[in-house]
């Protein structure tokens, strides 16, 4: 499975242990940046994860910035992406199952690096159970639609 992996300064250092996790692990890693812990600005790099993800370069991202708020607001304004905070594995797991994420946002600032391990298992590990569940997905991209942004 190839993944697409972002952060700005604020969860650099956690995209590093992460990326080097995936890499022992097999997967094929894009890392779109940050390269640093420079200051940047979220949205770039998330816009960067979710257009590869879009052109289909990727079939899971993975976006971090310090609490994990400021990627989740702007990823889940792309209709096709269904991002999910998650400091627990249990969310983590529940964000497959249920929602069908493709995108996993984490808080470099909140958790430390062998549970943010433990809820990327838990995301890439787990399939999303359709039925009843496919129906609610279809609708939010259904009623969503019918407000102009
Ligand atoms: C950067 O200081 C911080 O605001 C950013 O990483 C993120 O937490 C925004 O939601």
């Amino acid at each position: 499975m190839k993944i697409v992996i972002a952060s700005d300064h604020a969860g650099f250092f956690l995209k590093e242990k992460i990326k080097d996790y995936l890499q022992n692990e097999g997967y094929e890693i894009l890392d779109v940046g940050t390269y640093s812990s420079v200051s940047v600005d979220y949205p770039e790099f998330a816009f960067k994860a979710i257009e590869k993800l879009l052109q289909g370069e990727a079939e899971r991202g993975i976006l971090l910035c310090g609490t994990g708020i400021g990627m989740s607001i702007f990823a889940n304004r792309f209709p096709k992406i269904r991002a999910a905070l998650c400091h627990e594995p249990f969310s983590a797991t529940m964000a497959r199952k249920h929602n069908d994420a493709n995108v996993l946002v984490l808080g470099g600032r909140l958790i430390g690096d062998g549970l943010a391990v433990e809820i990327v298992k838990a995301f890439l590990s787990t399939e999303f159970e359709g039925g009843r569940h496919a129906r609610r997905i279809a609708l939010i991209d259904e009623l969503s639609s019918k407000i102009e942004r």
